[in-house]
């Protein structure tokens, strides 16, 4: 029996036409979170790389880690001086041990009433090689005040995205006992606060490093 006069639903939509709606939202929706995602692992990177006229980069945060002496250390625990921070790894075979001694040059530029008051800090991003133990050795053949921080790979994992840290096993040795990492080359300086003040490469000057720590200690 048919009812030619029952009205039609106006909003029902053909099935198929509705899961194309459907789909059609979802690929937005995952567009725009894909460009946000972009943005939020861009963004720090170019403002840091543009340095302090670009207003504060959101670099920092919190983290759990172990130092050299098999000690566990937060961030907390660096509150109230200075922290020169930087990422990388024992293996490396050149850009790191250039960064550390740049570093530690910057600090013995330093009179020791400002020396005092600055933290300098290396963060392995290459856990399952630097062990505490290994990090003891290496990091003092750079300077007698550079802590070495390591931990699992998670929590190397949490440190390196609080400062916008990119690392990964190099492709070429990939396979290799003795592989290589790829890694951002960045010395943070960061304020008694924890917050970001400024930044150096492994290729800045040791005066550069020591001006901007004089900077931020008299601001
Ligand atoms: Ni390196």
């Amino acid at each position: 029996m048919t009812e030619p006069n029952k009205p039609k639903a106006p909003a029902a939509m053909p099935a198929g036409l509705r899961l194309f709606v459907i789909a059609g939202v979802m690929v937005v929706v995952a567009g725009i979170g894909a460009i946000a995602a972009l943005l939020t692992t861009d963004r720090p990177i170019g403002a840091a790389r543009e340095g302090q006229s670009s207003g504060t980069p959101l670099v920092g945060g919190a983290f759990t880690l172990v130092d050299q002496d098999g000690k566990t250390r937060t961030q907390a625990d660096f509150a109230g001086k200075l922290m020169l921070i930087y990422f990388g790894y024992t293996f490396c075979p050149d850009v790191c041990p250039t960064g550390l001694q740049r570093l530690a040059e910057g600090l013995d530029a330093l009179s020791d009433a400002d020396r005092v008051q600055v933290s300098p800090v290396f963060v392995t991003i290459d856990p399952a090689r630097d062990t505490p133990a290994v990090l003891k050795e290496y990091v003092a053949q750079f300077h007698p005040d550079l802590i070495g921080l390591t931990g699992t790979a998670d929590q190397v994992s949490v440190a390196a995205k609080a400062y916008r840290v990119y690392y990964r096993k190099s492709d070429q040795t990939k396979d290799q006992k003795d592989y290589l990492m790829d890694h951002s080359s960045i010395i943070f300086l960061m304020g008694k606060d924890g917050t970001y003040k400024a930044h150096f490469t492994h290729e800045s000057k040791p005066e550069e490093i020591a001006a901007g720590v004089r900077r931020a200690l008299q601001g």
